[in-house]
């Protein structure tokens, strides 16, 4: 039995990772779970799983908690995130964290010869290479992408020799907004946003999506995840997400991973290690009713955010961090109505042209910077409110 720390147990992947978790409980044993203040999921998720014995609460009391499962270890606050993985005897973290929250767990779990199953992409974005040094000093842990476009691109890449890859091709849905030109995103809404095109997700990585800032930020991902050139990590439109990326090799052949557009079929490739594992409660996907598949070539001025993601890439250090951070911070004022949605991406970048890069930053840059980038994030914001 693996036993299972899930962090972000009430969000949308990590109630899609305690489907999975039940349908295999003879593989599986859920132990430790975090949340931020949704209690009410909390409770659902103890009564269903019994081996659960302690808990984080990060932002909510636990007085009442404590009281009705005195069985229950309880930590609070974000750094109860790391007393939860270290008290945990975990032999795997799932982190279905969103936002920079979810490095420092990362970062601690791989340090202790922890595996990771990363959902959380905003700890590659801000941390990538901090997370590859560790990888590199500690050869016995393994970290195992969650994010349907990498397990894609893992499962492509198996049995593969990298000198016989031509490019990785990221599959991008385009988002909500996809078919409206720039002009037409003045004065779009938070409803509007939400409604992605084939994925039902978390709202900040939704919004993420309609921004195409998700899609920068899985380019960042593949680079510290699969180790190739940024020139050699291309993404293409395909409004159906079916594709969900694609491998192009020398000889011009492609190998592709197609399939329906659920997380539990990613998740449980990541918590198998790298298994496909048969699952006949998942829908399968007929071929023969799609049709048709689409693809276009994307526009980078419609979509400024996969040039600034690709930046973070060649001038490394900080740069990530930053824009993870601004990006944070206006992607939280768009959702509270304090931001237009068109100022995103100009605002991230204003961010990004004042950062001075440190090389080769520590988790305390990271955090340092991180802090200061969504502080200069927020100025700006105000500004354009006077
Ligand atoms: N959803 C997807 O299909 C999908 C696909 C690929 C990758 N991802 C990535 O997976 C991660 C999770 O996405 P999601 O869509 O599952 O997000 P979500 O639905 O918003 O869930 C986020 C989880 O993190 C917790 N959380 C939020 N802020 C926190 C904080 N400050 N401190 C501690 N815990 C906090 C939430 O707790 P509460 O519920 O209590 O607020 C919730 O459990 C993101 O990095 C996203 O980019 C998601």
């Amino acid at each position: 039995m693996k036993k299972i720390c899930l962090l972000g147990a009430s969000g949308s992947i990590g109630k899609s990772t305690c489907d999975i978790l039940k349908k295999f409980n003879n593989s599986f044993e859920l132990v430790a779970v975090s949340i931020n203040k949704s209690v009410d999921i909390l409770e659902s998720i103890i009564l269903q799983f019994p081996s659960i014995k302690s808990v984080c609460v990060c932002n909510a009391p636990i007085i009442e908690l404590q009281k009705k499962y005195p069985r229950i270890t309880f930590f609070t606050k974000e750094d109860g995130l790391i007393d939860l993985i270290a008290n945990s005897s975990c032999d795997m973290v799932v982190n279905a964290l969103v936002g920079f929250v979810g490095l420092k767990p990362t970062v601690y779990a791989l340090e202790h010869d922890i595996d990771v199953a990363l959902a959380n992409k905003e700890t590659l974005v801000a941390g990538g290479e901090l997370i590859n040094d560790i990888l590199d000093k500690h050869h016995s842990v393994h970290l195992y992408p969650i994010d349907s476009e990498h397990v894609a691109l893992a499962k492509c890449l198996m049995h593969k020799n990298h000198k016989d890859v031509k490019r990785l091709i990221i599959t991008a849905s385009g988002g909500a907004f996809r078919d409206l030109t720039r002009e037409e995103l003045k004065g779009v809404t938070l409803q509007d946003a939400l409604k992605h095109p084939s994925w039902s997700m978390g709202e900040k990585i939704t919004v993420d999506s309609a921004t195409m800032v998700n899609k920068g930020f899985e380019i960042i991902e593949a680079y510290y995840l699969f180790n190739f050139e940024e020139n050699k990590i291309d993404v293409l439109l395909h409004d159906e997400s079916v594709i969900h990326s694609l491998v192009e090799m020398n000889d011009h052949s492609y190998v592709a991973d197609l399939g329906p557009a659920d997380m539990r079929i990613p998740i449980s490739f990541a918590l198998f290690e790298k298994e496909y594992q048969k699952n006949d409660t998942l829908p399968s996907l007929d071929l023969s009713l799609l049709g048709s598949l689409h693809f276009r070539k994307l526009d980078l001025k419609r979509y400024p955010a996969l040039e600034l993601a690709r930046r973070c890439i060649k001038e490394k250090g900080t740069l990530g961090c930053v824009m993870n951070a601004a990006n944070e911070a206006c992607n939280l004022a768009f959702r509270k109505g304090e931001l237009e949605f068109d100022k995103i991406e100009e605002i991230i970048k204003k961010v990004m042209d004042e950062h001075r890069i440190i090389d080769h930053p520590t988790l305390l840059d990271l955090i340092y910077v991180n802090n200061q980038a969504y502080q200069e994030a927020i100025n700006y914001i105000k500004e354009l409110k006077k």
